[in-house]
C-alpha cells in the first residue's frame, strides 16, 4: 500500500539552538516538511520582535534567519511565535504585526514545561490588551492549554487534570472576550479539549501530535516507556479516542504539529525532560495512527499537508513524498557527542510500520 501527498507543514515544533538546531532541522527537511512552526522557548527565549539577540532575550527576526540559514533555505514558510511574557505589550504586537514577522504569540504556562519560566498567568493578556491587540491585527494565539501548580487528583486524573481545568475555566473566557481571536489549542490531549475545539468557531483550531494519537498513559507506565514522557501528558483511551475521531474527520480545524522536542538527556536522578522527539519519523506515526488506507487518505491529507497551511494563510507544496506500508529504521540522532533519542527507538519498537520516501 503506497500513498503519495504534497509536503506538509509542522505546525508546532521544538529546534532550539546551536548544533541541536542544525540536526534537528535537517531531520524535519528528511521527513518531507515543507515549513515549519519553530517554538520560542530557546534559552534566551524568544520575547522581541525585531532587532539583534541579546543575552536577556532573543528576537523572531534573528532566531528567524538563523532556522532559514540552518535549512539552506529548504522551507517554504517558517513561523516563529513570540513567546508571551509580563514584558509583552500592545504597542509590540500593533507594531510586530506591522512589520510582517508577527504571525502568532505562544501562551506556556509559567514553569509549566521546558524553558517556560518566563511565562505570566493567562490573565495577565486578558486585561493588559495584548489579547485584543493580537485580535486587532490578526495575530494567532498559540495556547499550551494547562493550568500550572495543582495537585494530586487535580493535576492528573481521568475526568480532571491540568488540561481539562484549563479548557473549563479559561478558554471558554478568552473566546468569550475575543471572539474574533484566532486560536490554535496546541497538543491538545483530552476528550475535553477535542469537543471544546469542535464546538467552537472556525477561528478555533487545534494541533494534535502523534504520540497522543497513538498512545495512552498505560504506555508511559508499563516499562516507565519515559521517552513518551512530554507535557501535556498522555492521557486515557476515551481521550486518545476523541482525538483520533477528531483527526481522521478531515475537519478544516485539526491539523498536524508534532511538539517535536529533542532532548539529549531524558531521564535524570531526580526526574525526566518533558518532551518527544519525533524528527524523521512523524509522518509514518500519524499513517500509524490512522490506520492509512484507501477510505481515509483524503482526510489523511486534508490533517497532515492541508488544514494547518489554510489556517496559517500559508502555502502549499507543489512537491511531495510518498508513505508505503513497509517497515522503516532509523538511527538515533547523533549531535556531536550526543544523541538525541526518536520516540520509537526509545520505546524499544526501532521499526516504524510506514516508510517515507522524498521526490526532489
Ligand atoms: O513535552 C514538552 N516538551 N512540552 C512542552 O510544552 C515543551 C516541550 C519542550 O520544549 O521540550
Ligand atoms: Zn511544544
Amino acid at each position: 500500500m503506497k500513498f503519495t501527498f504534497p509536503k506538509w507543514y509542522d505546525l508546532h515544533a521544538h529546534f532550539r539552538q546551536d548544533n541541536i538546531l542544525t540536526a534537528t532541522i535537517q531531520s524535519h527537511l528528511n521527513m518531507a516538511c515543507a515549513g515549519i512552526l519553530a517554538m520560542p522557548n530557546t534559552k534566551p527565549p524568544v520575547t522581541r520582535v525585531t532587532g539583534e539577540n541579546t543575552n536577556q532575550y532573543w528576537t523572531i527576526e534573528s532566531y528567524k534567519a538563523e532556522l532559514e540559514r540552518a535549512s539552506n533555505g529548504q522551507f517554504l514558510d517558517i513561523i516563529v511565535p513570540l513567546y508571551l511574557t509580563k514584558d509583552t505589550n500592545a504597542e509590540m504586537i500593533k507594531e510586530g504585526a506591522k512589520s510582517g514577522l508577527l504571525k502568532s504569540c505562544k501562551y506556556s504556562p509559567p514553569h509549566g514545561t521546558t524553558n517556560s519560566e518566563f511565562g505570566a498567568p493567562i490573565k495577565t493578556y486578558m486585561e493588559n490588551g495584548v489579547f485584543q491587540a493580537m485580535s486587532d491585527a490578526g495575530v494567532i494565539l498559540n495556547i499550551h492549554g494547562e493550568e500550572h501548580g495543582l495537585s494530586g487528583e487535580d493535576y492528573f486524573g481521568e475526568n480532571s487534570n491540568a488540561e481539562d481545568y484549563f479548557y473549563k475555566n479559561y478558554v471558554p473566557e478568552i473566546v468569550k472576550q475575543f471572539p474574533n481571536l484566532k486560536i490554535v489549542c496546541e497538543h491538545i490531549t483530552t476528550k475535553t479539549a477535542a469537543d471544546f475545539v469542535q464546538n467552537a468557531g472556525d477561528n478555533i483550531a487545534a494541533t494534535i501530535t502523534p504520540q497522543h494519537l497513538l498512545y495512552t498513559v498505560a504506555d508511559l507506565l508499563q516499562g516507565l516507556k519515559y521517552h513518551l514522557y512530554c507535557l501535556p501528558l498522555v492521557k486515557f483511551e476515551k481521550d486518545r479516542q476523541a482525538l483520533l475521531n477528531a483527526a481522521t474527520s478531515g475537519h478544516a480545524k485539526f491539523f498536524a504539529g508534532t511538539d517535536s522536542a529533542p532532548h539529549t538527556t531524558k531521564a535524570t536522578e531526580c526526574g525526566c525532560a518533558a518532551g518527544c522527539f519525533t524528527g524523521d519519523i512523524a509522518p509514518q506515526l500519524y499513517a500509524e495512527s490512522f490506520d492509512l488506507d484507501e477510505s481515509n487518505k483524503e482526510a489523511f491529507e486534508n490533517f497532515l499537508c492541508l488544514n494547518g497551511p489554510k489556517f496559517y494563510g500559508l502555502s502549499l507544496s507543489d512537491e511531495t513524498f510518498t508513505l508505503e506500508k513497509m517497515p522503516q529504521e532509523f538511527p538515533n540522532l547523533k549531535v556531536g557527542n550526543q544523541e538525541i533519542i526518536p520516540l520509537t527507538n526509545g520505546m524499544g519498537r526501532p521499526s516504524l510500520a510506514w516508510s517515507l520516501s522524498k521526490h526532489d
